[in-house]
């Protein structure tokens, strides 16, 4: 190692970064990862993944109980209250454990945390707070932050993005979130079910960019049927803020009369953008695409050597798994063997009621590029789902018409993040939907919906 301080430097710890050097640790090589946050863990268990999804729980079953939903299953709530200081203390319980897990494993695995903002200052070379240190191999794993909208000031108090979403010291009455992506429908699920009004404004003509078109016309339609009230196709052009309220005027997207609408709270959910700003890119000789991303190779290769980069800060899905994956293979690959991930089976989850959930390819890409068969099932006729009172979804799987190979699956259903990790093992495994349709699945589980919108690719399901 002659003058390197370290084999690997990784620099952020999110879960892109945080897998990496533990990954490089246990296989052998002298690890560090700088974190300028106080906590280990990133945007996902800091302010992300964690605890919106501690939020999405509590305020799910807050909920089945405020409802009445309980009351249908012979559990008699009279009296249900919400404790807003008390279901945000479990959040950051959540977070705390999690986050304080990171850091025990560093030492476990003996990665040292560098703790500060770290700026090259040289192709090999970083300078985190006042410790200039040497490394053989740089990862960059940076993450994201909130893509701001241009005019609009976030304030975290009336005006707020998904940080100050998941802070709010008490439920708005009229929640506006502008962005009708994950977080917004996340988040905007949270407030609406512990008692807020929830307006969604879409640039779009449906929710969910990305997705399947039969999942975001389902999505918007499930939105709606639970009091959420969609605006789409429709810009913000302003927010004004007056005191502890907000006027937001809005237009139709392809423009036309202008309305207002007024707010005690506004989301500011428009999508996320890389960070490498004070990273000092140009010292190492590196430079950003036009989407601000650095650049990569399928090992996860910058343009200059020992410079690897992975996660939210290069192109892909902002997703917290694929940057784990992303973390584990190119510590493989920094120690000489071969990481590699499967970019065409990413799963993809939103947390909402019921979870939305999909793999590989939507419908619309499938037969752009091929012939296809498509199976589908709905939740109501599949017997768990049914008893459990969870009528709303279904199960699509999309196959080659030729070679029966499934390239895509679809869902919505209570356990649809679940569920999901199946179709992406079948997927991965290279499955026929006959080799779906001929698994024997557990009776009775919501995943027999799966099965059998498989055997609906034969055109051959039993209980529809
Ligand atoms: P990050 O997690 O963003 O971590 C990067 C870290 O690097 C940060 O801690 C930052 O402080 C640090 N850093 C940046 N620059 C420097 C520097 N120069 N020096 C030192 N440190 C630096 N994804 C999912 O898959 N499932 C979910 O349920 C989910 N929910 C989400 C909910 C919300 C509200 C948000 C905002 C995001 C959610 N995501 C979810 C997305 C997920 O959080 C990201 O995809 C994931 O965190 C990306 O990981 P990363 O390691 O690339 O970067
Ligand atoms: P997003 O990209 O999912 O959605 C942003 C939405 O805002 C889009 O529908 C877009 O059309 C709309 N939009 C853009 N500009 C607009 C404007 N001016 N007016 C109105 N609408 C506008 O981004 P989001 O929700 O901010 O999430 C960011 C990232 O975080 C996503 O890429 C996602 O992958 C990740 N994430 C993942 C979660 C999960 O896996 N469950 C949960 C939360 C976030």
């Amino acid at each position: 190692m002659a003058d390197y301080d370290f084999d690997v430097l990784v620099i952020g710890s999110g879960p892109g970064g945080y897998v990496a050097a533990i990954r490089a640790a246990q296989l052998g090589l002298k690890t560090a990862c700088a974190e300028s946050r106080a906590t280990l863990g990133g945007t996902c268990l800091n302010v992300g993944c964690i605890p919106s999804k501690a939020l999405l729980h509590a305020s799910e079953l807050f909920e089945e109980a405020a409802s009445g939903k309980l009351a249908k299953l012979g559990i008699k709530t009279p009296t249900v209250e919400l404790d807003l200081d008390a279901m945000h203390a479990q959040r950051i319980d959540a977070v705390k454990g999690l986050t304080g897990g990171i850091e025990f494993l560093f030492k476990k695995n003996k990665v040292e945390w560098l703790k500060g903002h770290a700026t090259f200052t040289g192709k090999d070379s970083v300078t985190v707070g006042d410790r200039t240190v040497r490394a053989k191999n740089i990862i960059i794993a940076t993450g994201s932050s909130v893509t701001p909208l241009p005019g609009v000031e976030i304030d975290q108090k009336v005006v707020v993005d998904s940080t100050g979403a998941l802070e709010l010291p008490k439920v708005p009455e009229h929640l506006v979130v502008i962005g009708g992506g994950v977080i917004g429908l996340e988040l905007g699920s949270v407030w609406r079910r512990v008692g807020a009004k929830v307006t969604v404004v879409e640039f779009l003509d449906q929710l969910l960019p990305g997705m399947d078109g039969e999942v975001r016309k389902e999505a918007g339609k499930l939105f709606k049927k639970q009091g959420m009230t969609l605006k789409l196709s429709t810009k913000v052009t302003g927010v004004q803020v007056n005191g502890d309220k907000a006027t937001l005027t809005l237009e139709p997207s392809a423009g036309g009369a202008a309305e207002t609408l007024e707010a005690d709270a506004v989301l500011v959910s428009i999508g996320r953008r890389p960070n490498t700003s004070g990273l000092g890119l140009e010292a190492a000789g590196l430079s950003t695409n036009q989407r601000g991303q650095v650049e990569i190779d399928h090992d996860f290769r910058t343009s200059v050597p020992g410079i690897w980069a992975i996660g939210d800060v290069v192109p892909g899905p902002m997703l917290a798994h694929k940057a784990e994956d992303e973390g584990i293979a190119v510590a493989e690959n920094i120690a000489g063997l071969t990481g590699i991930v499967n970019h065409d089976v990413i799963p993809s989850v939103v947390y909402t009621w019921p979870e939305i959930a999909g793999v590989g390819l939507t419908e619309e890409q499938a037969k752009e590029r091929t012939e296809v068969k498509v199976g589908k099932f709905p939740m109501v006729a599949n017997s768990r789902a049914k008893t459990n009172h969870e009528p709303d979804g279904w199960v699509k799987v999309i196959a080659d018409a030729k070679s029966d190979r499934v390239l895509g699956v679809w869902m919505i259903a209570s356990v649809a993040g679940t569920m999901i990790a199946q179709a992406a093992q079948a997927m991965e495994f290279g499955a026929t939907s006959e080799d779906i349709a001929y698994t024997c699945h557990a009776h009775p589980t919501h995943s027999e919906a799966f099965k059998e919108a498989a055997m609906a690719v034969q055109g051959k399901p039993i209980h529809i």
